[in-house]
């Protein structure tokens, strides 16, 4: 069935009508004001339901008579369609019963909801990545239960799959063999009774401590509702499908605090246990456990350390060698906060220590702050468990302050390139670097080599073969070596005249990028949080700040040990990720061209002498 015929004036009266299509029938019987039911026989496989990003949300909820019915809030069309989302229908039933909260009689959702035996997930929006992990429809946080098991990467994700803006918790899924091909998987954890499906873990249960048996994947999460509690699923088929554990939760906050979340669990062997770390307001707690059903409290970090602009959330917790050095091995504690970190929004900060099983104590003062990453769009980053010795971490690209609007719709949310943490120091500090993660490079096709050049108070056009045709998929890797002081740099641009820049800032010792004219920039919005950027240290020139996301970020050169700086940079649909010296400085940058940049610009500006060299690029493709 394609349409439903006045529905508005049956509905409001209490009357039952319906419709015939190619599969099922749907009745519409008015419960109560505001309140119908729908009654579907035969039912196809999903109800397409017609949404509209700018109506509140109403709620749908599957009627089976059990108490574990959950009603899902869905922004249901009432004047325009912008998409539609599927929603599941029993399969095999005779009938299938939807009630339906909150539409108006006069709504178009009454004659735009439809059945059908499938969903088209085809990637119809220029704004979809072509090499980044995206969930094929639908809205995307957090990276959830990061995982390695079997030969398979298992990225699980804060989803909601009923509109490409925030609500419904669940978690999705999708597994890849090397980390960069993805293949989406059915729903693995769905919002229930007890509240939305928040951000968590996996681990690898290798002596079936938990119960579940050898080998069994255990997934750690957040129970938000009017509280926040730890919960626990397991899987014995390599993480295709949980069963929620019945003991649930199995943590609670012992104090009541509200914001407690996002747990991390890892094995620590001097203890021979389970630890589980979680952010609780401006502190991460530690607890540990043997069984992972109960977890005593063991300490807490955070009071007066690094940035503090709000609550953490999302820890991870992970060891490494300094330098390579396995004698000399620390804990980095990461650390994501929202909103107020250094350009507005959201950041991802860390703290380098040593952990005893009881306490972590940062080597830093506690004014000292480090950013895993210089750019505005990268969240809730956390690590894959079970990789040996490697740490791979994995951002969600994007910020609260805009993230529910940027200008895409078929899906929202995407994550940046996986990247591999390794310790460095610089003077007293020892610092992370997060490098692109070697499996990217699979992605290299076609690639171009450019002879060096300098550019002298000018720029120099990259011949357009270099990544003409790339489709706005490459990455273009150089050496940049200024001569004095200066700016001096490159520019991804396209036939409209929108360009990102990427420059070095030698005066003022930083590696800048400006999206100010990248492209769409105006539903960036206004915000407070910039002056707790500047608390920060993170001064912006005024003409670097539009709005927030009209403005440029920038890392500082002191990370690198000067003279000439290797740059990497990775574009794609709507992402610039540049990573300087293998990681030293990180920046990941969202961007919304109205075409896909196809051009490169060398310059250098006034008073400037730049060397371009070893200029290699590469279109890059799955
Ligand atoms: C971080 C976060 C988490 C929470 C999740 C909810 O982006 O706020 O703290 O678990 O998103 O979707």
């Amino acid at each position: 069935m394609k349409r439903l015929f006045a529905a508005a004036a049956l509905a409001a009266a209490c009357m039952v009508m319906a419709a015939c299509g190619r599969r099922g029938t749907i009745t519409v019987e008015c419960e109560s004001e505001g309140s119908d039911l729908l009654r579907i026989t035969n039912p196809a496989r999903y109800l397409l339901l017609p949404v509209e990003e700018a109506c509140g949300e109403a709620r749908v909820t599957l009627v089976t008579g059990g108490r574990d019915d959950v009603p899902m809030d869905v922004r249901l069309a009432h004047g325009e369609v912008d998409y539609f989302v599927p929603f599941e229908l029993p399969e095999d039933a005779e009938e299938a019963v939807v009630r339906v909260e909150g539409v108006e009689p006069d709504a178009i959702f009454w004659e735009h909801v439809s059945l059908s035996d499938s969903f088209d997930t085809e990637n119809t929006d220029i704004y979809r990545p072509l090499y980044h992990h995206t969930p094929s429809y639908g809205w995307m946080n957090d990276p959830n239960g990061l995982v390695y098991k079997d030969g398979e990467y298992h990225l699980y994700y804060q989803y909601n799959p009923y509109g490409s803006m925030w609500g419904n918790m669940h978690w999705g899924h999708s597994v890849s063999c090397d980390l960069v091909h993805w293949e989406p998987q059915p729903l693995a954890i769905g919002r229930d009774t007890m509240g939305h499906i928040f951000s968590g873990c996996a681990v690898v249960d290798r002596n079936g401590d938990a119960g579940f048996g050898r080998d069994a994947l255990i997934a750690f999460y957040t129970s938000a509702s009017d509280r926040q509690v730890q919960c626990m699923a397991y899987s014995t088929d390599n993480g295709r499908t949980f069963t929620k554990y019945e003991g649930n939760p199995v943590l609670t906050p012992f104090d009541g605090l509200r914001d407690f979340r996002d747990p991390k669990v890892f094995w620590y062997e001097p203890a021979q246990r389970w630890y589980m770390i979680v952010s609780a307001d401006r502190q991460m707690r530690f607890y540990s456990s043997r069984d992972m059903k109960q977890w005593k409290y063991v300490s807490a970090f955070g009071d007066g350390y690094g940035a503090q602009p709000s609550m953490f959330e999302c820890p991870d917790f992970v060891e490494l060698p300094v330098a390579g050095d396995e004698s000399n091995r620390k804990w980095v504690m990461i650390v994501n906060v929202n909103p107020g970190c250094m350009f507005g929004g959201s950041g991802t900060e860390y703290f380098v220590g040593e952990f005893d099983g009881r306490e972590f104590v940062c080597d830093s003062d506690p004014d000292k702050v480090k950013w895993l990453d210089y750019g505005k769009d990268h969240y809730a980053t956390v690590c894959f468990s079970n990789m040996g010795d490697r740490v791979v971490a994995v951002p969600w690209m994007s910020n609260w302050q805009y993230a529910n609007n940027t200008p895409s719709r078929q899906h929202r949310g995407a994550n940046a390139l996986p990247r591999e943490l390794s310790l460095y120091t610089m003077g007293d500090e020892t610092y992370v670097a997060a490098d692109v993660a070697k499996e990217v490079r699979k992605l290299r096709r076609r690639s171009s080599r450019v002879s060096d050049i300098t550019v002298e108070a000018g720029e120099r056009m990259l011949p357009e073969t270099v990544i003409g045709k790339s489709g706005g998929a490459f990455e273009i890797e150089m050496d940049v070596t200024l001569d004095d002081g200066g700016r001096a740099g490159l520019e991804l641009c396209n036939g409209a005249g929108e360009r990102t820049s990427i420059y070095l800032d030698i005066f003022n010792r930083r590696l800048v990028m400006d999206r100010s004219v990248s492209g769409v920039v105006d539903f960036g919005g206004y915000s407070d949080d910039i002056a707790a950027a500047t608390n920060n240290g993170f001064e912006m020139a005024p003409d670097h700040y539009q709005n927030d996301f009209a403005l440029a970020t920038w890392g500082p050169l002191a990370l690198c040990e000067g003279g000439t700086y290797h740059l990497d940079i990775f574009v794609d649909r709507c992402s610039v990720e540049v990573f300087v010296d293998g990681g030293r400085i990180a920046m990941t940058n969202l961007v919304f061209p109205t075409q896909p940049y196809d051009r490169v610009r060398l310059f250098a500006e006034e008073n400037t002498t730049a060397h371009f060299t070893g200029i290699k690029a590469y279109r890059l493709a799955l």
